[in-house]
């Protein structure tokens, strides 16, 4: 008699809409049981009960408004406590786009506190459970914003530079730990965060923008062929490795003790 393969579970912030619901989807057609965070109770119970019956698996809708700290908190110790759980899908984000003159100070702070405070709080969390396991794989969602701002972004971008660069530093920290985080930097998606942002999807350029199915498709592809970064919508993967070689040879010319010359400082 063979044992019964282990429970596999996912936990998606974000899922009520957009990439979050796909890739809730995606995951339970790989076999994992899901819990999947939003503060829209009606779309998350309904996308439960969809994905269940289509894939056979347990799909719980936990409300939580993650700029909050009581429902940050019960995600926390979900993620720190839920043995079964071996991805976190750091997904929920939110953009205003708008320029930070005209951003108030609590616009400003809501955007950080999700896309920056919740997704840290909840990595945090699920740090030690995953390294005790030797194994878990932390899915962080942040832009192609993350290297280019605009006039309108500047908050926007500053969020997800944060996760690029917390990122790649976990990367670092966890390499041989068994424990891995994929960083995914989609471009222009087609979801409701246009409409949110202030720029209306109608407005984008319809040749730059990627269904959200294209979008996970190709970031789980990326998954599978062991990438630690996915551009989903970059042809020329050479961009990237230029771009890294660039930052080091920068991050290594700042390392000489004096000021440059062209500065003429005695
Ligand atoms: N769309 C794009 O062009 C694009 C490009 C690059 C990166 N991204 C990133 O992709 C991620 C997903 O965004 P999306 O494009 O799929 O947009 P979306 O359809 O608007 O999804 C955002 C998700 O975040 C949830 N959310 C928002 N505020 C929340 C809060 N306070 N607490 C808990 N959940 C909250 C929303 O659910 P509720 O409203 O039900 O809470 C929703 O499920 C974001 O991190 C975004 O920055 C998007």
């Amino acid at each position: 008699m063979t044992n019964p393969s282990p429970k596999k579970v996912a936990l998606v912030t974000g899922a009520s809409s957009g990439i979050g619901a796909v890739y809730a989807d995606r995951l339970a057609a790989r076999g994992y049981d899901l819990f999947l965070v939003a503060r829209r109770a009606d779309r998350l119970e309904a996308l439960c009960t969809q994905i269940a019956k289509a894939h056979g698996v347990k799909a719980e809708p936990i409300v939580a408004d993650l700029t909050q700290e009581q429902d940050v908190a019960r995600i926390e110790t979900i993620v720190a406590t839920q043995g079964d759980l071996q991805i976190l899908v750091n997904n929920a984000g939110v953009a205003r786009l708008a320029p930070a003159a005209q951003t108030s100070a609590n616009e400003a702070l809501a955007q950080i506190n999700l896309n920056i405070t919740a997704l840290t709080r909840l990595t945090q969390a699920a740090l030690p459970a995953f390294l005790t396991r030797k194994q878990g794989l932390i899915i962080n969602i942040a832009s192609a914003l993350a290297v280019h701002s605009l006039p309108i972004s500047a908050i926007y971008s500053g969020t997800k530079a944060f996760v690029l660069q917390y990122s790649r530093g976990l990367q670092q920290e966890l390499a041989d730990t068994g424990v891995k985080v994929q960083l995914v930097l989609p471009a222009s998606t087609s979801t409701e965060l246009w409409d949110l942002s202030g720029v209306p999807l109608a407005a984008l350029n319809k040749d730059t923008l990627m269904t959200t199915e294209h979008m996970v498709a190709a970031a789980l592809a990326g998954l599978d062929q062991g990438e630690t970064i996915t551009w989903p919508s970059v042809a020329d993967a050479s961009l990237w490795e230029k771009y890294e070689a660039t930052r080091s040879a920068l991050f290594a010319g700042t390392q000489a003790g004096k000021p440059a010359p062209r500065y003429q400082i005695a």
